[in-house]
């Protein structure tokens, strides 16, 4: 099914909403992309099945989720940490597409986050009900440089946080095809996903898929 520039599941265009310093939601700067992006995603899938992965705590997560490019996020009782392989397959993850690639590169630019070159992709899927308990991305040894997260098909509510558990969170609803970027001063940032609601996306009828971009070595 092809997207069309006026379809009815495009709820804002184009425009940038600040979040804070070094912190924006970039509307509709993927969408004209989304179709050949969640090509990528199913094949990435293919060779790297979605998975619920669990917590040190013993907790299995609502998202499930895979990765591709050089390192990837795992989860398991030993703790959170990047791997060079599958643990599911004992397989490098899948290369990460030149597209990828391409659209973190320009979306890190447009806040002026110029040399940014992710090296790991975490792919999470939502289903209705899944969601992402808010934390800091923490395990990257660069954190000097961004995180890039484009969102596919079904809406959620992003709740973007400050250093301290403390900060009460911005909620800003994610559509199909916007990305946010959080680095600098807000890279610390605490965030999450709350629960998504129930709702049908015409490429992705009851999902929502999310790439987070990192430099993780
Ligand atoms: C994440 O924090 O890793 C994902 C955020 C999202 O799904 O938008
Ligand atoms: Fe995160």
């Amino acid at each position: 099914m092809t997207a069309s520039l006026f379809d009815a599941h495009r709820p804002q265009t184009e425009g940038i909403v600040p979040l804070g310093e070094g912190a924006a939601v970039l509307r509709g700067f993927a969408y004209m992309q989304g179709e050949a992006l969640l090509a990528q995603v199913h094949a990435i899938a293919d060779a790297a099945p979605f998975r619920h992965l669990v917590t040190p705590g013993g907790h299995t997560m609502s998202v499930a989720m895979n990765n591709c490019g050089a390192l990837g996020w795992i989860s398991d009782p030993r703790g959170y940490r990047y791997s060079p392989t599958d643990p599911l397959t004992g397989n490098p993850w899948p290369t990460m597409p030149e597209a990828f690639m391409a659209l973190a590169r320009r979306a890190a630019a447009e806040l002026g986050f110029d040399d940014f070159v992710p090296d790991a992709c975490l792919v999470n899927r939502y289903a209705p009900g899944a969601k992402l308990s808010m934390h800091q991305d923490r395990n990257e040894r660069r954190d000097t440089q961004p995180i890039v997260s484009v969102s596919l098909g079904i809406p959620a509510m992003f709740r973007f946080g400050g250093q301290g558990r403390d900060v009460k969170p911005l909620d800003v609803p994610l559509f199909h095809g916007d990305v946010v970027v959080w680095g600098g001063p807000s890279r610390m940032n605490y965030h999450g996903i709350a629960p998504l609601k129930e709702a049908s996306h015409p490429l992705t009828e009851r999902y929502r898929f999310n790439l987070t971009f990192r430099t993780a070595r």
